[in-house]
């Protein structure tokens, strides 16, 4: 059911239950983090294979130290510049924190949502939350309370509706090596922001064999619909002629082409628009009856670089 009342997830969660909540980044699919039985039913409902680790989500960067320790100064000149915010740190774990929700590794992924609705339910909890995005493993991440709906339907009991994501891409992940930071994931929150605040980060994200951040693997955030990616969309059309297309286009419309279903991300081609609508904009190409999906490349920078690699992922088969 989605819900405006902040108790009735509070309720569901104190009963180790889940309840989908809205984040800055994408909507959770959030339970207890310190009961098993409840990440349990996380991985089952998402169908997410138990390999791939949860991110722990916790109510102000001095609770840090309930679930992580050995933490490295950079990891802490992060937290302190970007928390609340879209930036997840991937950092060794404090040996409560359970092996279930992370995969047997000895790293915990910890974040501080910049969601005044969710910041409220975890400030009236004595846990932290597990959350991954709330969508079934390897498809669109839901970026409204609809969206969550679409997937999970009434097996859900409470979906807290915080409105649509402020940002709608999920957080950047980061990792260390030693002081050394290393990017596991693009997300919200561009390498240029971080390195103006810790210097160069290295790049690790393609790793299907042993995926550090299995968020990585190659084909994931999906549509049902044949994707494609393209720097020459009018190329790609001539190529589907006859085939109903859908165009998911940067900022503007593809003028005489009789395409009726268009997506613009920014009309005026700012980058931080287009990451929002994204998502949004995938969901529903990918419900609008059309055989092919025609994805412009955008430019390669900043959050330019992020919203490429999804789409790359997306259109992988
Ligand atoms: O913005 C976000 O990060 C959203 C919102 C809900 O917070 N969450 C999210 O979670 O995107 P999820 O589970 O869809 O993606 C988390 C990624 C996965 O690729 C997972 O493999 C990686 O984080 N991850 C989690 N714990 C990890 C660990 N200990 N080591 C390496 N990767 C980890
Ligand atoms: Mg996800």
């Amino acid at each position: 059911m989605i819900t405006t009342n902040i108790n009735s997830a509070i309720e569901a969660l104190l009963n180790h239950e889940l309840a989908a909540i809205p984040t800055e980044t994408v909507y959770g699919l959030a339970g207890n983090a310190y009961d098993d039985t409840v990440i349990k039913k996380i991985f089952d409902l998402k169908k997410r294979p138990l390999i791939n680790p949860l991110i722990v989500h916790i109510k102000s960067e001095s609770y840090l130290n309930q679930v992580a320790q050995n933490i490295p100064d950079k990891a802490l000149q992060l937290a302190k510049r970007f928390w609340p915010g879209p930036l997840t740190l991937l950092l060794e774990k404090k040996p409560h924190i359970s092996n279930l929700l992370t995969a047997g590794k000895v790293t915990v992924a910890v974040r501080v949502p910049k969601h005044p609705v969710t910041l409220a339910v975890l400030e009236k909890l004595e846990f932290p939350l597990a959350a991954p995005s709330a969508n079934p493993f390897g498809s669109i991440s839901p970026t409204s309370a609809e969206h969550v709906f679409n997937y999970f339907g009434q097996s859900l009991d409470v979906i807290l509706d915080g409105g649509e994501c402020e940002l709608g891409i999920e957080s950047t992940i980061i990792g260390f090596e030693g002081n050394e930071a290393i990017l596991y994931r693009l997300g919200s929150l561009s390498i240029e922001e971080i390195e103006q605040e810790v210097g160069t980060v290295r790049l690790n994200t393609k790793n299907d064999k042993n995926p550090e951040a299995p968020g990585m693997l190659s084909r994931h955030y999906s549509p049902k619909t044949d994707t494609y990616l393209t720097n020459n969309v009018s190329e790609m059309i001539r190529h589907f002629e006859g085939k109903k297309i859908g165009l998911l286009l940067f900022k503007n419309k593809f003028q005489n082409s009789g395409i009726t279903t268009q997506e613009i991300l920014s009309t005026n081609g700012d980058l931080t628009e287009a990451t929002k609508n994204m998502y949004a904009a995938l969901h529903r190409l990918d419900n609008a009856n059309v055989e092919v999906i025609i994805a412009e490349k955008l430019p390669n920078h900043g959050l330019g670089q992020t919203i490429n690699d999804r789409l790359q992922r997306a259109v992988q088969k």
